[in-house]
């Protein structure tokens, strides 16, 4: 269904992105339309920072953003190249805005078939200091690009002067969507409490003898029906040792009796994606072994959501998890040795080996830096992200005593940052040991 009107915080994001750069162009093509086998594509989703400065959502197109015009001096140009209207493709592909719509639903100050982008760029491009692209995604679009910011050189005569640099747009695009405004929040508040209630339900669904994929199916059914467009990243669900593969994707197993499983499945809304891990008993309880590893893990991640405030530093929260973690290891008997020697081998990581913690947004893997000035950055207020600490098993590792084998254990929360402290965008996904042997029950 086409759209007849978009909000204005796209607007505000190119005007921002403007203040910085005043002198450049910024070239994103959109994500290709991917063939998965002989005519069929892939689901379509737009590339991420296209989307994130124009919520235009269509393949075979390209958005370019040049320096204000006289008439505009606050907000850049936005040029959009799109495929044309159609009637006789529409009818097999469904409907397209076409330059008509680039225009009047996303503001294009210009909008032109898709096919013009080679020609009218080096006109675009007169007076800018350098272009905005990001190189390495595609071969075939690298080449077209380069291919006409030379031409664009050349057609400057003789001047001596080289190739306009090209710098990668994710760096800045990436600081501005680390900070999420109050309309991204609504989108991922909600993303997030439609996951929860879906790991919830998978909670009191799952029987012994189920196959994995059909708690798969469950969740995405749950995530679509509440409105989300399609899934954040492919779902992992692992019963007993499958959830020591830290990315299983097979998702294919029989659910035992007796054995943990481990759902890590996030739904995504309005383009922003939820990541929920919940690890629970396919039967009726945890075993004894099993509540031991689990009640460590999940010590760890509430003291770590604890941390969670302005000034935090997320190397801080990953330490203070492998800490608590390392502890309880040799409370259980599991590692030997000293808290501090461990740490500084790394020893924990033959049961924990993962971080603790990513950057959440339009990709689950969201853009932004993690240091700056060789540093670690600190949490600010508008910065959403999880703690996912984990315990595994390898099947491999047979020195493990029986009642800690076949177990992965994950529990990941989504986790906002505000003016007092933070908030657990994912508090409805139930994790205590009691909540979640009174739903299997
Ligand atoms: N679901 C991917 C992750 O937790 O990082
Ligand atoms: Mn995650
Ligand atoms: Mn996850």
């Amino acid at each position: 269904m086409l759209l007849s009107k978009i909000p204005n915080y796209y607007q505000e994001r190119r005007e921002q992105l403007y203040k910085a750069y005043p002198d450049a162009v910024f070239i994103f093509p959109a994500h290709p339309d991917l063939i998965r086998n002989s005519d069929v594509h892939h689901p379509y989703r737009q590339d991420s920072n296209f989307y994130y400065l124009s919520g235009f959502d269509e393949a075979n197109s390209f958005l370019v953003l040049a320096p204000p015009s006289k008439r505009r001096p606050s907000s850049p140009r936005m040029i959009l190249f799109v495929a044309p209207r159609d009637p006789e493709k529409e009818m097999w592909e469904g409907e397209r805005y076409g330059v008509e719509g680039a225009q009047a639903v996303f503001g294009a100050d210009e909008a032109y078939v898709v096919s013009e982008f080679d020609k009218r760029l080096p006109e675009i491009l007169l007076g800018s200091e350098r272009v905005f692209y990001r190189l390495g995604l595609n071969s075939d679009m690298d080449r077209r690009v380069t291919s006409v910011l030379e031409i664009y050189r050349m057609s400057q005569g003789r001047t001596g002067k080289a190739m306009m640099p090209i710098q990668d747009p994710h760096l800045p695009v990436g600081e501005m969507r680390l900070f999420k405004n109050e309309a991204e929040i609504d989108l991922m508040r909600k993303g997030c409490q439609i996951t929860a209630l879906a790991h919830r339900e998978a909670m009191k669904q799952i029987r012994p003898g189920m196959n994995e994929c059909e708690l798969e199916a469950l969740v995405d059914y749950l995530f679509r029906k509440e409105g989300c467009a399609r899934l954040g990243y492919g779902s992992i669900v692992a019963g007993g040792k499958n959830a020591a593969c830290l990315h299983y994707r097979f998702n294919n197993d029989t659910l035992r009796d007796g054995e943990l499983v481990l759902i890590d499945a996030g739904g995504e809304y309005g383009y922003y994606s939820a990541d929920i891990t919940r690890t629970f008993p396919i039967g009726k309880r945890f075993t004894s072994g099993q509540a031991k590893a689990y009640n460590l893990v999940l010590k760890a991640q509430k003291s770590a959501i604890a941390m969670a405030k302005p000034g935090a530093k997320l190397p801080d929260i990953h330490k203070h998890i492998c800490e608590v973690m390392i502890d309880g290891l040799l409370s259980l008997g599991l590692l030997k040795g000293k808290l501090d020697e461990i740490l500084g081998s790394g020893g924990y990581r033959r049961f924990y080996p993962h971080n603790t913690s990513h950057w959440l947004g339009l990709d689950v893997h969201d853009a932004g830096l993690y240091y700056k000035d060789g540093t670690p950055r600190s949490l600010e207020p508008g910065m959403v992200f999880t703690i996912e600490p984990g315990f595994y098993v390898q099947p491999t590792d047979l020195d493990v005593p029986a009642e800690y084998r076949n177990i992965g254990i994950r529990i990941e929360d989504d986790i906002l940052i505000t003016e007092g402290g933070c908030e657990n965008l994912t508090i409805l996904a139930p994790k205590e040991i009691k909540e979640i042997e009174a739903l299997r029950a």
